[in-house]
């Protein structure tokens, strides 16, 4: 139907694609890529496995890197991705053909736009958005704003100056507990206060205001509390086209049963039992199809990953957030599930071709368990010899804080230190795994929350 009829701009260029590939057989474009890829988590571990197992590398450098990274390429540890030339003179004094970057500071900082422009490289794959897409995520007022002009739904919300308090105050007066304050710009996972009641929020816009999470007289976004279970969808695509990558849970708080303050993340499970397909056609319907849509009629080009933090309000998709890159620990439970060559879906992304790109997921479950330092997210210490038990077949250990010391010894470099990730026919059996694989790894003020999964089974 919709190839003679199609409904979005979406369904004409995927059906005008599958004409032309029918008639045409065109192949997708596959060359041998010297790849750079930006980072240094857990999440770059797992992509730098990745496009390791590729037919299509012919050289992988991770800049910075971890630890753990050197097994699968070259790091490149004095290499900062916030130092857009000098990544701009790596690639081209290394004959870098394609650069995927996995942190968002570099993507809403511009790196992508001074790549673009740059002249020493015009034929540059990229996958990551530019400023303007990277907006999303760089601005809680602006993706906020966005999702009002494209009917996408999200929590009920107004933005606010320093100068409006008493605006703020009236808005709170409209909404009842719990209260969420939310930071407009980056801040590292830092910038939400849920507030429990209307003394707590009254205190957490003073703290918002006065700059104590992200940058002073910073503008902020309150809305309305959303009941329900998160998860985490990631979205690759070329700006037109896109497919939805295996769906994950990620573990937020510090302690078991969800206690304590927020962190990156301790844990991730895919896929979500709750995410079934009636629940995800209404997420393509609802949020993907006109997020991708907003983001063309906006004259934005956004060739990345996309990752949508929804909340299930009673079978209901809202949108959370939006972030410009994967998730993490998310990544280390995702990627494991997909059988489809990674890189290839990288040169995909880059390249317009992702209507071609024949996405291949297990059915296998996974799930993955983040061990961190003492006293995570707070402060902790560094520098604490690691010892990691021989690699059983099929568990995966990335590294995230790991670093290797001046005597070559593997030590803790920071709160998130490995993620060990298990497959298994069940969230049990994975379970199981990662359990007993993380008391096998011996450090110093090893930390780890005991119930990932169980909200699931
Ligand atoms: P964000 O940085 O926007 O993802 O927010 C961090 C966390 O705060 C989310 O993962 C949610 O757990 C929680 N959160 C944010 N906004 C809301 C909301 N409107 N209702 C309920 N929880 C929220
Ligand atoms: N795990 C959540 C994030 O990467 O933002």
């Amino acid at each position: 139907m919709s190839l003679i009829y199609p409904n979005t701009k979406q369904d004409k260029k995927k059906s005008t694609d599958a004409e032309f590939m029918k008639y045409a057989k065109i192949e997708m474009v596959k060359a041998p890529q010297t790849v750079l890829l930006l980072g240094s988590g857990g999440r770059e571990c797992a992509m730098a496995a990745a496009i390791a197992e590729s037919k299509l590398l012919k050289k992988l450098y991770i800049a910075p890197g971890n630890a753990g990274t050197a097994a699968y390429g070259t790091n490149v540890p004095d290499l900062n991705p916030a130092k857009h030339e000098a990544v701009s003179q790596f690639i081209a004094t290394h004959g870098v053909t394609l650069l995927v970057c996995g942190p968002e500071a570099p993507l809403v900082d511009g790196l992508v736009d001074y790549l673009q422009e740059d002249a020493r490289h015009p034929d540059l794959l990229i996958v990551g958005p530019d400023k303007a897409g990277a907006h999303l995520e760089g601005s809680k007022e602006y993706s906020k704003e966005f999702m009002r002009r494209h009917s996408i739904p999200t929590a009920s919300y107004e933005t606010f100056g320093p100068q409006d308090i008493e605006e703020a105050e009236e808005f709170l007066d409209q909404l009842s507990a719990p209260f969420v304050l939310k930071a407009d710009g980056l801040a590292a996972g830092k910038g939400v206060l849920i507030c429990q009641d209307r003394e707590e929020a009254e205190q957490g816009l003073g703290q918002l205001f006065s700059g104590l999470y992200g940058s002073r007289g910073q503008r902020i976004v309150i809305e309305e509390f959303l009941e329900g279970i998160e998860c985490s969808v990631f979205v690759a695509t070329d700006g037109t086209d896109y497919c939805v990558l295996p769906v994950a849970k990620d573990y937020k708080r510090v302690g078991d049963g969800d206690t304590g303050p927020n962190t990156g993340g301790m844990g991730a499970v895919s896929p979500v039992p709750f995410a079934d397909e009636t629940f995800m056609q209404r997420v393509e319907e609802r949020i993907i199809r006109p997020t991708l849509e907003g983001l063309q009629e906006e004259g934005i080009q956004y060739v990345g990953f996309l990752f949508i933090g929804l909340m299930n309000v009673a079978g209901d998709p809202y949108v959370i957030e939006y972030n410009c890159r994967l998730g993490d620990p998310e990544t280390e439970v995702v990627l494991p599930r997909i059988e489809s060559d990674f890189l290839e879906l990288l040169i995909a992304m880059a390249t317009g071709q992702v209507a071609r790109y024949d996405l291949k997921v297990s059915p296998e479950v996974a799930m993955t368990l983040v061990l961190v330092s003492k006293g995570y997210p707070g402060h902790y210490d560094k520098g604490f010899p690691i010892q990691l038990p021989d690699p059983a077949e099929g568990i995966r250990i990335y590294h995230s804080g790991t670093a290797t010391s001046e005597d070559g010894h593997l030590v803790t470099n920071g709160g998130r230190v490995l993620a060990i990730t298990a497959r298994g026919t069940t969230i049990q059996e994975a379970q199981e795994v990662c359990y007993r694989t993380a008391t096998q790894i011996l450090y110093e003020g090893k930390n780890y929350r005991h119930d990932i999964g169980n909200d699931l089974l």
